[in-house]
Formats: C-alpha cells, sequence, structure tokens
C-alpha cells in the first residue's frame, strides 16, 4: 500500500435520484427488509441458517471459530461435497431433466446440458482425474476458454477433492508458468486452441511452450474445440499429453463423492496485488459455498426452475467461480453459457442470445455497458428483451451515466439493478442493495449484505461519519473470506490485516465514502492497484515486464481514468543510452512486449518516453503527479520531489506513442 492519498477520495457526490423496487417485484423477494435485523441479533444464526440450504453429510458443531484470526474456520467439524452440492442433490431430486447449461459457441454452435447430463460428465471427469494419479489436495492448473468442459473439470477437482487453479486463457505462457510453478500443480487442463472473433488460435501451443521444463506437471488434458479450424498441427508430447475425450469419455459415469471437511481447500485464485508476484488466494469448501449459494439466491433474487440466468464473467475469474460455477449450480439454476466476444459476429450477439433463451437475470461489467452505450442503443433496441427483470453490475464503480442507460435500454426502465461489491478475496458479494428491499441510487453499493459488517472509516481506524470519505474495512469475518494467500502465511497478514491491525479488520484496499442517508459509493483502489475493465492489475507488474526489455532502463506506471475501460494503463519510460531517441516502433514494440510477458489485458494504452522519473527522497517513484501527466491536469505538489525540475523536464519533453 502507499501512503498517497488517491484524489478520488476528494470526490464529491452530486447524484441524488433514487429508485424503489416495484411492489409486484418487491412481494415475490426472495430476500425481504427482516434480514438485516434477523442477521443483526444473532450472525452466526442467521449463517447456520444459510449453510443449512446446502447438503452436509456431517453437521458442523461450531459455526465460526476466530481464535486464530486472521484463519478463520466456518461450519467446524462440518463435512460435504461441493459438487454433490452443485449437481448430483439436484437429481436426485427430480430435476435431472431441467437444463443447466445453455452453451452458445462463438461460431453459433450449441449445447443444452441437464442436471442429469453434468452429473454423468462431472463423474466421468472425476474418475479420468483419479485414473491419472491425482488425490485430494492435488493441485490442478486449467486454462480453458468458456467450454462446458471447464465448468465439469472445476467441478470434477471438487468432487475428488483436489484444488483447481483457473487461469484466464488470455494470460502469456509466463503468467501461465509462474501460477503453475507456485501450486506445484501436477495436471494442466487445456483445449487445442479456442475461437477469437472468428479465428481460431492455439491453446496448447502456448501452453506447452509455458511448461517447457515444469518440474511439477507430470500430464497435460487437452479438450478439443477448434480441431480442424486450427492452422497447423497440435504439438504433442507422447506419455505426457492426453486428450479429454481419450481420459473422459470411456470412464463409468458413477463416482461416489466423498464428503470433505467444511474447511478443506477448494480452488486457488491468482490474483494481482502490489507487488510483481501474483498471490495465490486461498478458499475453502462450507462456508464459501454457502455465502456463493447464499448471496445468489438474495442479490439475484433467483428462483430455481423459473429463472434464465447469465453471468457474462469469464470463469479465469473469481466472479465466473462464485456466480458461474459454485452459487448458481448449488441454487439449480438453468443459466447461459456464452464462449465469444459480445461483438462476433455482431454488435447485438448479447441481446440475440438474451431474446433466444429468454434470460430473466443479466450480470455484467459497467466496462461493457460503457461499450454497450458506445455502440448505440439502436442496437438493443431491435431485440425482445421483456424476460429480463434483473440486472448486476460488478467489477469497478458503475457510473451513473451507465447506470442509467442499463437500466433504460436493457431493463425496460423498470427492472432493479445490484451494483455488487466484492473481490477475489471476498469470494462473494459483500456489498450490494437487495432487489426487492433497496431504494436503488445509481452508482452506489449502498449495504452490506445481511449478515456482513463493512465499514469507512479513517486513518485511525475511527468510522467516519455521514459524508465522510476513508478506506472501506471488512470488520467482522464472513464465511466466504479468504482463508490465505498460497504458501505465504505472512503475506496474507501484511497484505490485508497489518493496516488496521489493532482492530482485527481486514483492509481491502479500497477507498469509500458514506453518502448522507449512509450509503456506501465505492471510489476505486488506493494502492498501487489498477482496475482494468474490471481486471485487476498491478503496476509493479507492468513495470517489471517493461524493464524486462533490453532498452528499458527505467519505468513507471499508472492507471490513468478511461471513459470506456475505467483505467487505461499509461507508462513513463527511460530508455537505456543508444535507444533513447526511439520512434513509434520502439513503443509498440515494447507495448506489445508487455503483452507478451502479462497478456493482452496489460498492455499499456500509452507509453510516454521520459528523461526522468519524479522521485522523493527516499526514491519512491510518485504516482500521483505521473497521473497527473496522464490524466492531461496541472500537476500537483511537487515539494516533496527529490528534483523539483523532473516535473518540468517531464513536460517539455513528453514523445508519445498510443493506441491500436
Ligand atoms: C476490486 C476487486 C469482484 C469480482 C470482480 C473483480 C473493484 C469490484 C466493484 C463495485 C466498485 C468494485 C474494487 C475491488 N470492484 N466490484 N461494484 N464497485 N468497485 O474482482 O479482481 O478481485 O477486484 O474490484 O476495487 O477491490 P477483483
Amino acid at each position: 500500500m502507499t501512503t498517497e492519498q488517491s484524489p478520488a477520495l476528494d470526490n464529491l457526490l452530486t447524484e441524488s435520484r433514487s429508485f424503489p423496487p416495484q411492489p409486484e417485484f418487491a412481494a415475490a423477494a426472495n430476500a425481504t427488509a427482516d434480514w438485516y435485523s434477523e442477521a443483526d441479533a444473532d450472525r452466526e444464526a442467521f449463517w447456520a441458517k444459510q449453510a443449512e440450504r446446502l447438503h452436509w453429510d456431517t453437521p458442523w458443531t461450531q459455526v465460526l471459530d476466530w481464535s486464530n484470526a486472521p484463519f478463520a474456520k466456518w461450519f467446524v467439524g462440518g463435512k460435504l461435497n461441493v459438487a454433490y452440492n452443485c449437481v448430483d442433490r439436484h437429481v436426485e431430486a427430480g430435476h435431472g431433466d431441467q437444463v443447466a447449461i445453455h452453451w452458445v459457441g462463438e461460431p453459433g454452435d450449441t449445447r443444452d446440458i441437464t442436471y442429469a447430463q453434468l452429473k454423468d460428465d462431472v463423474s466421468k471427469a472425476a474418475n479420468g482425474l483419479l485414473s491419472l494419479g491425482v488425490t485430494a489436495g492435488d493441485r490442478v492448473a486449467i486454462q480453458l476458454q468458456m467450454i462446458p468442459e471447464a465448468i465439469v473439470a472445476m467441478l470434477a477437482c471438487a468432487r475428488i477433492g483436489a484444488l483447481h487453479s483457473v487461469v484466464f486463457g488470455g494470460f502469456s505462457p509466463s503468467a501461465l508458468r509462474q501460477r503453475v510453478d507456485d501450486a506445484d500443480a501436477k495436471v494442466v487442463i487445456t483445449s487445442d486452441g479456442q475461437y477469437r472473433r472468428g479465428k481460431a488460435a492455439p491453446m496448447k501451443a502456448n501452453v506447452d511452450e509455458a511448461l517447457e521444463g515444469a518440474g511439477s506437471v507430470e500430464k497435460i488434458v487437452v479438450v478439443r474445440r477448434t480441431g480442424d479450424d486450427l492452422e497447423g498441427d497440435v504439438p504433442w508430447s507422447d506419455g505426457r499429453d492426453v486428450w479429454w475425450h481419450e481420459l473422459v469419455d470411456a470412464q463409468p459415469a458413477d463416482h461416489e463423492p466423498e464428503a470433505f471437511d467444511s474447511e478443506h481447500p477448494l480452488y486457488i485464485l491468482y490474483t494481482s496485488g502490489t507487488t510483481g508476484k501474483p498471490k495465490g488466494i486461498l478458499h475453502t469448501s462450507g462456508g464459501y459455498l454457502t455465502q456463493a449459494a447464499y448471496t445468489h439466491n438474495a442479490v439475484f433474487d433467483h428462483k430455481p426452475g423459473q429463472d434464465v440466468y447469465w453471468c457474462t464473467a469469464d470463469i479465469g475469474w473469481v466472479t465466473g467461480h462464485s456466480y458461474i460455477v459454485y452459487g448458481p449450480l448449488a441454487n439449480r439454476a438453468t443459466q447461459v453459457v456464452y464462449e465469444g466476444t459480445p461483438n462476433t459476429p455482431h454488435e447485438g450477439r448479447h441481446w440475440e442470445i438474451i431474446q433466444k433463451y429468454k434470460v430473466s437475470i443479466y450480470y455484467t461489467a459497467p466496462t461493457l455497458i460503457r461499450t454497450f452505450m458506445k455502440w448505440g442503443a439502436d442496437i438493443p433496441a431491435k431485440y425482445d428483451l421483456s424476460s429480463l427483470r434483473l440486472l448486476g453490475s460488478v467489477g469497478e464503480p458503475i457510473n451513473p451515466e451507465a447506470w442509467m442507460w442499463f437500466r433504460e435500454n436493457i431493463g425496460g426502465g423498470n427492472a432493479p439493478i445490484v451494483d455488487t461489491w466484492w473481490q477475489t478475496e471476498t469470494g462473494a458479494i459483500m456489498i450490494s442493495p437487495l432487489p426487492g428491499v433497496t431504494h436503488a441510487k445509481p452508482g452506489s453499493a449502498q449495504q452490506p449484505l445481511p449478515g456482513i459488517s463493512a465499514k469507512v472509516v479513517d486513518d485511525t481506524a475511527a468510522e467516519v461519519g455521514r459524508g465522510g470519505g476513508g478506506y472501506l474495512v471488512l470488520d467482522k469475518p464472513w464465511p466466504s473470506m479468504l482463508r490465505g494467500i498460497w504458501g505465504d502465511d505472512q503475506r496474507f497478514k501484511d497484505t490485508y490485516w497489518s493496516r488496521f491491525s489493532e482492530q482485527g479488520f481486514y483492509f481491502a484496499g479500497d477507498g469509500a465514502k458514506y453518502d448522507n442517508d449512509g450509503d456506501v459509493w465505492l471510489l476505486g483502489r488506493v494502492d498501487d492497484v489498477m482496475n482494468v475493465s474490471g481486471h485487476r492489475i498491478s503496476t509493479t507488474e507492468v513495470e517489471s515486464a517493461l524493464v524486462s526489455h533490453h532498452t528499458v532502463a527505467e519505468a513507471a506506471v499508472v492507471g490513468a481514468s478511461d471513459a470506456t475501460t475505467g483505467q487505461g494503463i499509461v507508462a513513463f519510460v527511460i530508455l537505456r543510452g543508444d535507444a533513447a531517441e526511439a520512434g513509434d516502433e520502439a513503443i509498440q514494440e515494447l507495448r506489445n512486449h508487455v503483452a507478451k510477458e502479462i497478456g493482452p489485458i496489460a498492455k499499456p494504452r500509452q507509453i510516454m518516453v521520459v528523461p526522468e522519473l519524479p522521485k522523493t527522497r527516499s526514491g519512491k517513484i510518485m504516482r500521483r503527479l505521473l497521473r497527473d501527466v496522464a490524466e492531461n491536469r496541472e500537476v500537483g505538489d511537487v515539494t516533496t520531489l527529490a528534483d523539483s525540475t523532473v516535473m518540468d523536464q517531464i513536460s517539455k519533453g513528453l514523445s508519445s506513442g498510443s493506441d491500436d
């Protein structure tokens, strides 16, 4: 964390609109106003009641053990199988014929998968993994696009107690390798190739490049997706590589799910921190599933067997884990899963899918909403979106303009919008309106959910008053909280629990403020973490990628506000002597280098070549001043700079290159 105060904390609120739920919606809502008082009266009893929505093979003896804080134990002594809860129990209850997944491939192929089929698929995949020698506690890395096998693979791991570590398909080979090594993954699951904007692009070839010499990896399982559409052969290593269909199809469809301890690890998911090394966020079973299922039920008002739900996230991010896989399936949802990009083959693709499947709940990200705004309201207007009854937003603060556009043009002017604040670390939604209760305000996540406690505090940990701003903290443990950082307990304590250690608060890294009604408004990160299109990227990670290029001597990276992506990555680089005259081509090469090192999502929007970087006397880069330059503002207070002329040098000598 930096000591710099984010300028966002000084934001002034001007939004005063508020939209109460429609009476019919409120009357039928899953979650009602008395849930707040019930949870306040007895938090643990409230969570026990939520946990009882799941099937437990052995009941717990204690709801919460916080005696070894910050390492929580929830539902102590309880045993359950997460995959059984997401699949088998719905079949046993007579819902085997209900569609679990309406899958839509980018080229237009589709598959409908019922809960009965899903049970067979997951059981076979579990047997397949067992046949490779994967056992409970082992790590399986998954790098797959949005195909049903991705979900099946995750559930198969859960079923046998192996931890999955899903790596976003857009991450580079070196990013994949870093994650595989950190978790000592035994098996990697990927595909031959993926469809991206109408073209087949290789996946397995990248995975091979990544895993060259990776000591822990015994097997690579490859799903055939692009087949003959992919140019060239799929690189293959006999003995190590195995096709998914050859491994899985012949397996028996019977697999007895074993009950695991409530605290048995479920998965690791890497996320960026303030250093160059991603953190392996660890989630466990009983508490995680309880809160994922609870929030999916309460926040999305999901009615099993009636709603058609669609979360547009990728399983490479936590939203895909909690709100495509675990929450919805635990609640017996029928959901749409879409493989492709929103403008392939045309900009109405999402609305066409909503119309076709009569989607009733649609959960997406502000960056996509702003993109839809840019494409124009006449596009969704061509489709019948009347099935939609609830809209959701996640990933970054949603600006009121986008919120209103979403409500008017997608939600028919009356669908409630839930702006859901949470993090990879929190595992599930923490702050959000309840759609049948809350008078929604455009741009505010509003209130901690029943059972959750959050506060906005100042530097001294004192709660700020109405109208005041500060840091968002979570002052009480919650069931789906992270249980640690894989292999690094000290980093876990330092990152989240040291800022307010005396009070025992979890520090989320976000700035926030209360309005005059006491509703919470999120104001963005207060640390060196950027939010680009809802993806978390650390400034240090991009800086390390830049300085790994032979022409770069030094680099500083900031997130500058961007009308579409929330923030855009702007880099300031000092080139080595002989490269100092770099032109546009050299800058393009640098941008591509970052994409290659981390992934295309980390490609800087703009790179400026500068003669110096602004540093304090202790050598710390003052990103605040660089943000001023990147956002075309007058440069702020420079008195703490070691050399106060640096900013003049930067402004005078700017040469820049940008944008594809
Ligand atoms: C960070 C977490 C949670 C899944 C997607 C991102 C920002 C997330 C909101 C929201 C304002 C939000 C925060 C948070 N964020 N949702 N509704 N309003 N900000 O997960 O990659 O772990 O990032 O995303 O800054 O700390 P993540």
